[in-house]
């Protein structure tokens, strides 16, 4: 039976859960249950990282014995991931006595092996990263030398110290890297770890005798261990002793890490494990590596923390709408950011307009035009349900290559393609105007409500790993059962069977309830975003009209354009799109393709010069104003139908787009 092995970092205790572990957390969740919905036998692990000078000075500021303090602080860890339907299978915790076995083994096989040596360390170090540096790593300051990343001094240590033969491992590591090219995702990132390595590796003090929080150096108690040799470690800890049954889950299929991080996985922990004398084949199989979230566009600082306080926000939208949110809007590796109205936009679009709609709409059909009788789901099939049919395989095979390359968005995309596709067949095939016919029309109406129902049971399963609970509600209204993943039996080995029973369907109330303007002020007041700094308003100076202070020159307005009479004005069809994909148009830097719903149907192509004030992931899933009657032309090759309307400022890089001040159904026309 296939095995899976999924690891988020081990989150430093003295940290609050925040929205940062929480997205590592949920993705590590939701591939574990793409697994185990599939029968593998999987494992999910997370936990805290106890030790270090960090921990240690902390729990003296509190006056607390340093095993007291993380105690206490773990367990907020622990229960930070229920209430977003996380469920990993082990938690471990670096102070755990079966985590300092294994790592106290560890080093003594590598000592063992010679990769071990005592030494003098002098050094600069972050206790912040727990890590040392170089002087051209740092940055130089009033305050002197500071961490890039804490922006505070390093301190400057000397030191008795053992290390690690690091620069041994450098050729060993490059084969490594050469022969899994998949080790290190995403292939931008792998060059980094590759060039760092090639720069050349210097060995690494991993022992320390100047506090005592760590796990002690075996047969030299005075030295305690380098943090990261104790953390990297959990990964394999926590499947116990190498006779425990648990170790048949390694090595591990994938570590999630920040990037921040993933020099610590690529290249320190498979040389420990090269060290302490672990074939290429027990080395990890994959490190992947993701972006930094900001919070409604700024770096995440405290004050910004307790509005997207994981927990406050799941009571607020439910995990699943945050798990989707999340998953949906960053594409995975890739920096992102979390916009509460952006969460919003997207829940009306995509929840409560696409997937919520058909699943209402469906049911509100089956009692309206049939009372729930029975179906006759086969005999009037025609093109339109085989063309369903092959969205909906074609979705499955997406859906699921998507998890195997870790692409959570892109797997989300894929099951909406075919959410868009069911809403449009449902149009085209108009069972009420079947209905009218009569006897005539009873055949088509039953088969276009079974293939309805077929679809909406495989979507209730694709989206599964994402939206846990959704999918169960939308499975009761169908009236079968919840996904229960089962070892060796593969759920997403879906059969299209259209069916005749109806017996089990209840309408119940919308999965998704539109959120209004009321909706969401209620929202915002609860989640404290009124309190949390505004952008500075924007400056008057647009408006002036006499010369500005110091000579500068005043704005000029642009010329009044000509007068139109109403009828030339109406002749536009201005209409809200959504923006459901957009990528840059190669060789050029102005040129964003965009795949824009209309609610056509299809997606439009447009192709627009706004490429240098906005990245496309600043608008994929923005509603914006389209010029929808435009007479199609083509730009570098490319056709493009429409127009994206924006306001310019202070030149090509600065443009503001047009977007309606509340949530619209796209295609809504704009007067
Ligand atoms: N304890 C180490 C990991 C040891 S793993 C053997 C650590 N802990 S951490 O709590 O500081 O960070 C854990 C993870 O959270 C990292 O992967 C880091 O990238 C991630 N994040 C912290 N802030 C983040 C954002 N703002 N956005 C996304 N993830 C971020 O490092």
């Amino acid at each position: 039976m296939e095995r899976f092995y999924v690891t988020t970092p081990i989150y430093y205790v003295n940290d609050v859960p925040h929205l940062g572990h929480a997205y590592t957390t949920i993705v590590a969740d939701a591939l574990a249950r793409f697994h185990r919905m599939r029968g593998h036998d999987t494992r999910f692990l997370t936990g805290t990282d106890e030790h270090g000078q960090k921990i240690e000075r902390a729990a003296e500021e509190r006056k607390m014995s340093p095993q007291a303090f993380v105690d206490e602080l773990s367990q907020r860890f622990r229960e930070a991931w229920p209430p977003l339907e996380c469920e990993p299978d082990d938690f471990i915790r670096t102070t755990e006595p079966r985590h300092v076995k294994v790592v106290q083994e560890l080093w003594e096989k590598c000592r063992a092996n010679g990769a071990i040596y005592e030494g003098t360390y002098e050094g600069l170090y972050c206790v912040g990263c727990e890590a040392f540096y170089t002087e051209k790593e740092l940055e130089q300051t009033p305050q002197g030398l500071c961490c890039p990343i804490h922006k505070t001094p390093v301190e400057k240590l000397k030191e008795q110290s053992y290390f690690f033969k690091l620069s041994a491992f450098q050729d060993r590591l490059l084969e490594f890297y050469e022969r899994n090219p998949g080790f290190v995702s995403p292939e931008s990132r792998k060059n980094e770890v590759i060039s760092f390595v090639k720069s050349g590796l210097q060995d690494l003090s991993i022992s320390r005798a100047s506090f005592k929080w760590g796990i002690k150096v075996p047969g030299d108690p005075k030295h305690v261990m380098y943090v990261w040799f104790d953390a990297l470690t959990n990964y394999l800890s926590a499947l116990g002793e190498p006779n425990d049954p648990l170790r048949r889950y390694w090595p591990c299929d994938v570590h999630l890490v920040g990037k921040d991080i993933l020099r610590f996985h690529a290249i320190y922990w498979p040389a420990f494990l090269m060290g302490a004398g672990y074939g290429d084949a027990e080395l990890p199989r994959k490190v992947f590596a993701h972006g930094w979230m900001t919070i409604n566009g700024q770096k995440m600082s405290k004050s910004l923390r307790n509005v997207v306080e994981p927990i406050k926000l799941a009571k607020a939208f439910t995990p699943d709408v945050v798990r989707f949110y999340l998953l949906r809007e960053v594409a995975f590796g890739q920096d992102g950011d979390f916009n509460h109205s952006q969460l919003v936009a997207r829940y009306n679009a995509e929840l409560a307009d696409s997937l919520g709609n058909l699943l209402n709409r469906t049911l509100g059909l089956c009692t309206k035009l049939r009372a729930n009788s029975p179906l006759d789901a086969k005999s009037a099939r025609g093109d339109l349900e085989a063309k369903l049919e092959d969205a909906a395989k074609l979705a499955l095979q997406q859906t699921t290559l998507a998890w195997d390359e870790i692409a959570p968005h892109k797997a989300i995309e894929a099951t909406w393609v075919l959410i868009r596709a069911a809403n449009k067949y449902v149009d085209e095939a108009a069972p009420w105007a079947e209905a009218k016919k009569g006897d005539a029309g009873k055949a088509r109406v039953d088969v276009i409500l079974a293939t309805a129902l077929e679809t909406l049971r495989w979507i209730s399963t694709l989206i599964w790993p994402v939206m846990p609970e959704v999918s169960a509600k939308i499975r009761a209204q169908l009236g079968i059962g919840r996904i229960e993943p089962v070892q060796g039996e593969n759920a997403l080995a879906l059969q299209w069977e259209p069916r005749s029973d109806t017996s089990g369907l209840a309408v119940g109330t919308p999965i998704f309830p539109k959120i209004d303007a009321d909706r969401q002020a209620a929202i915002w007041a609860e989640l404290g975003m009124n309190e949390i700094e505004k952008p500075e308003a924007p400056k008057p100076e647009a408006k002036e009209t006499k010369p500005a202070e110091g000579g500068k020159k005043p704005k000029v307005m642009a010329e009044p354009a000509a007068e139109i009479t109403y009828d030339e004005f109406a002749r536009m069809d201005l209409r809200i799109g959504q923006v459901l994909s957009c990528e840059r148009v190669p060789k050029s830097d102005k040129l964003l393709k965009c795949m824009i719903d209309l609610g056509e149907g299809q997606p439009r192509q447009v192709v627009a010069g706004i490429g240098k004030a906005f990245a496309p992931e600043d608008l994929v899933g923005k509603q914006v104003v389209v010029v929808a009657n435009l007479k199609p032309a083509k730009l570098m090759g490319l056709e493009s139908r429409g127009m994206i309307l924006a306001a310019s400022g202070e030149g090509e890089n600065d443009l503001a787009l047009l977007a309606p001040g509340k949530t619209r159904n796209v295609g809504t026309r704009v007067k």
